[in-house]
């Protein structure tokens, strides 16, 4: 069986998809919409594609089995939900939308199209993660107490497109979009959702009306605790996920390498080859469309990010601990 995949937004994520798709052989992307349509005509010809700058019309005409939505965050709910509504699966872009509202109304669309949506969560298939969570459930430095969690990187540089810096649009600034990141690796590491957070934001304007930085304690359903710093403001870059455990501790730099301290000074441990994110997700897509059940990475867990997100957001303006996800979250495995 091959799928026929059609991609929404030509814009820097769509390459990467393209890329992965070169290596999935059940996988046959026939077209891609934009409405910038020298960037999907620039992709169509690069990829032996059809062009459009309207998604709907390509929908209606190419009835591809996939769609991927890479669009600026407040255009995901339209656009899932109308793939969903033609009868595609979808794999959607991280943040699932712009608030759990806008999540809500995606999850009651799929559900009652009865198809399969997987938000990409990319955290999940990096190689010094997953590494990183053997280790943890490997118990092998005891108990997990903590995690102190830091990215630090320049977020207004000129290559990123101004959408970014509206709040209508993004949702929001580096919180939004690489928290989403830092949050879904602390829940996924964790195997738990956020339950309580408290946060304070910076909001010195470089570009727009979204937020520079910002810090947060968070309680998790796994009952460890976690510390997130994010600054987008001109520094040192640094992303490091510190994991504090009852005998040792580890440090993980995504992408980078993973060391472990078992009561001495860090040392490298060696991670299994690293493996294309955007390919294990796709697999990941498949294995549910085919075996006709919620990917790995559910509904409900997409939404738990963009709950604790909106936290954020929230205990700033309040002054206050905010409670978030006490619905739960049927874990990504
Ligand atoms: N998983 C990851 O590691 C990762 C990395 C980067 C971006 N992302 C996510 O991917 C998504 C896209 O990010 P990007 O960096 O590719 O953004 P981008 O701005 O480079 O691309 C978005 C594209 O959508 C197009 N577009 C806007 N409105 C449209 C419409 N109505 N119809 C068709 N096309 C339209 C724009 O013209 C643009 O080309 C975001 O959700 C972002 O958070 C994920």
């Amino acid at each position: 069986m091959t799928y026929r995949v059609a991609i929404i937004g030509a814009g820097k994520i769509a390459h990467a998809h393209l890329e992965a798709m070169s290596k999935l052989a059940k996988l046959q992307p026939c077209s891609i919409a934009d409405v910038q349509q020298e960037r999907s005509d620039a992709l169509a010809s690069a990829n032996g594609l059809s062009s459009y700058s309207d998604y709907k019309e390509m929908i209606l005409r190419e009835k591809p089995d996939i769609v991927i939505v890479t669009l600026p965050h407040h255009l995901h709910k339209k656009a899932a939900q109308f793939a969903a509504e033609q009868g595609c699966h979808i794999l959607l872009e991280k943040p699932m939308a712009l608030n759990t509202q806008e999540c809500d109304d995606i999850i009651s669309t799929v559900q009652t199209n009865d198809v399969r949506l997987m938000v990409g969560h990319t955290q999940h298939y990096i190689s010094h993660n997953l590494e990183a969570r053997r280790w943890i459930r490997s118990g092998r430095l005891g108990r997990l107490i903590m995690i102190n969690d830091r990215r630090h990187q320049q977020y207004d540089l000129p290559g990123r497109p101004d959408w970014f810096f509206e709040k209508s649009k993004a949702g929001g600034g580096i919180l939004m979009n690489l928290g989403s990141h830092t949050i879904d690796k602390i829940q996924w590491l964790t195997d738990s959702c956020v339950t309580r957070l408290t946060a304070s934001v910076e909001y010195e304007q470089t570009r727009g009306d979204v937020e520079g930085g910002g810090c947060a304690f968070l309680h998790t359903s796994a009952g460890i605790p976690a510390t997130l710093s994010l600054s987008g403001y001109p520094g040192a870059i640094v992303d490091e996920t510190e994991l504090l455990f009852t005998r040792g501790s580890m440090m993980l730099r995504t992408g980078i390498g993973l060391w472990v301290s078992e009561g001495a000074d860090y040392r490298e441990v060696p991670v299994e080859e690293q493996v294309n994110p955007f390919v294990g997700q796709f697999e990941d897509l498949l294995g549910a469309i085919e075996e006709k059940r919620e990917p790995h990475c559910s509904l409900e867990y997409s939404r738990s990010v963009v709950a604790a997100v909106e936290g954020l957001y929230l205990s700033h303006q309040q002054g206050a601990e905010i409670t978030v996800n006490q619905r739960g979250c049927t874990h990504a495995s």
